[in-house]
């Protein structure tokens, strides 16, 4: 598996992580969600350089020409609550893919200790496709391995990109060790050194679903 991480490099991504991370920026929902939707479209932007393409010819009005366009056949997928806003931003730019959700939520067993269920999945089928599962928090990794193994239900992609916004060594770890193919891709916008006892990233951002939709 390659790894991507976006801090390696400056650019305008990271006024928009600035500003997810900040207390005080994080009280305006709405900012937080359109944030989490910018950096969405960011990626895609960068994941879409990853893509094969095909020449297409294009009528204009005057004339003819001709371009590439993606040829790969994405799904584009996304864990409830917190992918939504992130999906909303690839899906801003991947306007022709297809759509998968699954559902994935902790389930305290006692004060630290927590397993994670997938209740809901809702996918077209993958066989061949090129999967892009975008999830803004790879804490241990855990949520998003075991939404990826409910989806390969309805088939097998050719290519997998699996996109966090924040995530933690131990999830980037994880996941590599989890996904050793070489058609896999992890893209990252930040790499935090460490979880909490509830498996919270440190200094992450908090409880990305909550803040952007509201407490549970
Ligand atoms: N999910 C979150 O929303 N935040 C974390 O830090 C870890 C998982």
């Amino acid at each position: 598996m390659e790894v991507i991480d976006f801090n390696k490099q400056n650019s305008i991504l990271n006024q928009f992580i600035a500003e997810i991370r900040d207390v005080n920026i994080q009280k305006d929902q709405m900012r937080f969600r359109r944030n989490l939707e910018r950096i969405g479209e960011i990626m895609a932007l960068e994941v879409s350089k990853k893509l094969n393409y095909v020449t297409k010819e294009v009528t204009t009005p005057l004339g003819s020409t001709t371009i590439n366009v993606p040829e790969e056949d994405i799904v584009l997928g996304t864990v409830f609550r917190a992918g939504l806003p992130l999906h909303q931003g690839f899906h801003n730019y991947f306007d022709h893919c297809e759509n998968a959700f699954v559902s994935a939520y902790r389930k305290y067993l006692d004060e630290v200790n927590f397993d994670v269920h997938i209740e809901y999945m809702a996918s077209p089928k993958l066989d061949g496709k090129t999967l892009i599962l975008v999830d803004p928090m790879l804490a241990t990794g855990n949520s998003l391995y075991l939404a990826y193994r409910a989806l390969l239900l309805k088939g097998t992609p050719a290519k997998v990109h699996l996109c966090s916004v924040i995530a933690a060594q131990a999830g980037v770890d994880y996941v590599c060790k989890m996904f050793p193919q070489d058609n896999v891709t992890l893209w990252c916008a930040a790499v935090d050194p460490e979880l909490n006892s509830h498996a919270y990233i440190i200094p992450g951002l908090g409880d990305a679903g909550d803040l952007c939709f509201g407490e549970k």
